[in-house]
């Protein structure tokens, strides 16, 4: 029986249980500020979703809006201001950002006790180190709590990670391999330059799916009996949609869903835990 891996309704919990502590907070309410810049729909769409996800658990949220062709100048003037604002607890800055600006030098710009998303090398390094007391990013810190919540323990398993981004990939490997808790898995980080990627995934007990390509993961990718997470949010053109289009994953749900055991649909799966990550790390930001 294939068991598909409710990540909506494990948000939800997760929700409404920040709901509570944020109610019982003695002064103001955390803040969480997001920068924008750029016109990237998808972008617009993802913070617009943790803007509403803020305001339903008492989160107070900001959007800094930037042109597309805002020069970095004004974004790190922006981001130092609320670095000094102490009634900011959590900066967001959201990728891509637009050419012309690097992504690296904004992201370090933060600083690491307002950093929600985990992004400056201060608490990738600290991740990577195994250290106390960083933030970890949330789409990896979902995945974790996600498949703990659903009693799929990762120990001593072989688990492959296709695509090696900053954002998924990489610190989802670091957190899985660390000896403690989400860790003591063996990992492997695949990339495009895999080579018999296929067959390597064949190996895999937990196969992450973060790749960015709308149905990549066949069944060939499968081992029979595994555990799929699917991280992808590719838009394909559906003219028959309001919207015009349709969100799919990065694996072929129709074609896969034979030879696995358990796997997170799209949508559904992976996309509201992130969600609800951000607002624990915001959390946490105001209280510590
Ligand atoms: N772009 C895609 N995913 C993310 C994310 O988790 N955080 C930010 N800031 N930008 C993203």
């Amino acid at each position: 029986m294939l068991k598909l891996i409710d990540g909506k309704a494990v948000a939800e919990k997760i929700r409404s249980a920040i709901a509570k502590e944020v109610a019982t907070l003695s002064g103001r309410p955390p803040k969480l500020v997001a920068v924008l810049a750029g016109s990237i729909p998808a972008s617009q769409t993802y913070v617009g979703v943790k803007v509403r996800a803020c305001r339903e658990v008492g989160i107070i949220s900001e959007v800094i809006r930037l042109d597309e062709d805002g020069s970095q100048d004004t974004l790190v003037k922006q981001i130092k201001a609320l670095n000094v604002d102490d009634g900011v607890d959590g900066i967001l800055v959201q990728l891509p950002l637009p050419t012309g600006i690097d992504a690296a030098t904004t992201l370090d710009l933060v600083l690491p006790s307002k950093d929600v998303d985990g992004f400056h090398s201060l608490n990738m390094g600290k991740l990577l180190a195994g250290r106390d007391g960083g933030f970890i990013p949330c789409t990896p810190y979902g995945i974790v709590v996600l498949l703990e919540e659903s009693e799929i323990d990762v120990e001593g398993k072989h688990v492959v990670i296709v695509g090696r981004s900053n954002i998924v990939g990489k610190p989802l490997a670091a957190l899985m391999m660390q000896k403690r808790r989400y860790g003591n898995a063996t990992v492997t980080l695949a990339h495009s330059r895999t080579k018999e990627l296929a067959a390597l995934c064949r190996t895999a007990d937990v196969l992450v799916a973060a790749i960015g390509s709308a149905n990549f993961i066949t069944a060939e990718f499968i081992k029979k009996g595994a555990c799929i997470v699917d991280v992808g949010m590719n838009r394909v053109d559906d003219p028959s949609l309001s919207k015009g289009y349709r969100l799919v994953g990065d694996v072929d749900f129709a074609d896969v869903k034979e030879r696995c055991s358990s796997i997170t649909p799209v949508p559904g799966g992976v996309g509201p835990m992130t969600v609800a990550m951000l607002l624990k790390n915001t959390l946490k930001a105001r209280r510590d």
